[in-house]
């Protein structure tokens, strides 16, 4: 069965996978570069691209190894990878790597936007998807509600006007002096805390199924200033909160108003706790089927890529090698 080999270096994963043309992972390989970047308390761009230069090759050597492939002549039928949005630096040295194996190679190459490629993942771990789907796309850098009318047709319902959710949690987190991705820390610490303990806006846009989140932010830091004496784990727990609320009550508002099969989740911050009980519980007042992808799946990784890359293939879409990255490629242009 023919393979498709995808890259991904949009930020500080360095990832390769191998996905068959039915949409098994046959091999993934994730290698990050956050170790460098946590001091910083954020990805520092030039760190993460010189990360990419020196691991892509060992890492696309063992994902082909690993996938039964030889590494120096693979029988895949295309090369996939990650061509926007991203840090331009990091993008450049997975798409010019990907060029040059495909030439060496003799087989086509896909430019894939990053954000169909969170899309991919619930297809990944359930061949049984059934459209149309709903999903919350919700990343450090990107945060949508997407209606997705079957693989690659999607229509962006709506999106953050200024923060990602995964970035508010990561500021956050940074101003009650906790580490970096701030995600998984404030998540672990809601857990033992009491939501109610700080009294907090849930943002609503004026747009229907539009996110915000900077009002959200600056609302805690006030909160904080004012009343020193809250532990720290109720105002994770009441922080985390608004934003799952907000979320929730966009994403209940959708199921309103489309008549979808499934609600999925996508993206770094999917991994949540109280996001994943909460779209669970949703789906279940809707019946339809709810997608938690895996927590590996949920974060940035290569299959979800090459999974792009299946269906780019399958309909005749290749990429020409002069293509360029671009870093602010929106969703809402892939076609
Ligand atoms: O999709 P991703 O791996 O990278 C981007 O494309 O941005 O998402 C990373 C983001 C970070 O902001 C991180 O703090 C957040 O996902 N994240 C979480 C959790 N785990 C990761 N946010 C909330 N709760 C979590 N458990
Ligand atoms: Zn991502």
């Amino acid at each position: 069965m023919p393979v498709v080999l995808g890259i991904e270096t949009s930020c500080d994963e360095t990832a390769a996978a191998v996905v068959d043309g039915q949409y098994h992972v046959v091999s993934s390989v994730i290698e990050s570069s956050i170790d460098q970047h946590r001091a910083f308390g954020g990805v520092v761009p030039e760190l993460a691209g010189r990360a990419h230069v020196t691991t892509l090759g060992p890492v696309v050597a063992r994902a082909l190894h690993d996938a039964g492939l030889d590494p120096h002549d693979p029988a895949i039928a295309g090369i996939a990878v990650t061509s926007g949005p991203g840090l331009i630096g990091s993008l450049l040295v997975g798409l010019s790597a990907a060029k040059a194996w495909a030439l060496a190679w003799n087989v086509p190459f896909i430019g894939v936007n990053h954000l169909e490629g969170h899309l991919f993942a619930p297809l990944l771990e359930r061949s049984d998807l059934e459209w149309p789907l709903l999903t919350l796309l919700v990343s450090g850098g990107h945060s949508m509600i997407v209606l997705q009318h079957g693989p690659g047709q999607h229509e962006v319902l709506g999106e953050t006007i200024d923060d990602a959710a995964g970035e508010a949690y990561d500021k956050i987190a940074r101003w009650l002096g906790l580490g970096y991705p701030g995600g998984p820390e404030i998540d672990h610490l809601a857990r033992q805390g009491t939501a109610g303990a700080l009294k907090l806006p849930v943002s609503m846009t004026g747009s229907d199924f539009d996110l915000s989140f900077s009002g959200l932010k600056t609302a805690v830091v006030r909160a904080t200033q004012k009343h020193e004496d809250v532990a720290l784990a109720d105002v994770a727990a009441s922080f985390q909160a608004a934003v799952c609320e907000q979320l929730l009550r966009k994403l209940r508002g959708a199921m309103q108003k489309y008549e979808v099969r499934g609600v999925a989740l996508a993206g770094g911050v999917a991994a949540n706790s109280l996001l994943r009980a909460g779209v669970d519980e949703l789906a279940g007042e809707f019946g339809v089927v709810a997608h938690l992808p895996t927590l590996a799946m949920c974060t940035d990784n290569a299959a979800m890529i090459a999974a792009a890359g299946v269906y780019r293939l399958g309909v005749g879409q290749t990429s020409d090698l002069s293509l360029s990255a671009d870093p602010n490629w929106q969703l809402a242009d892939v076609r």
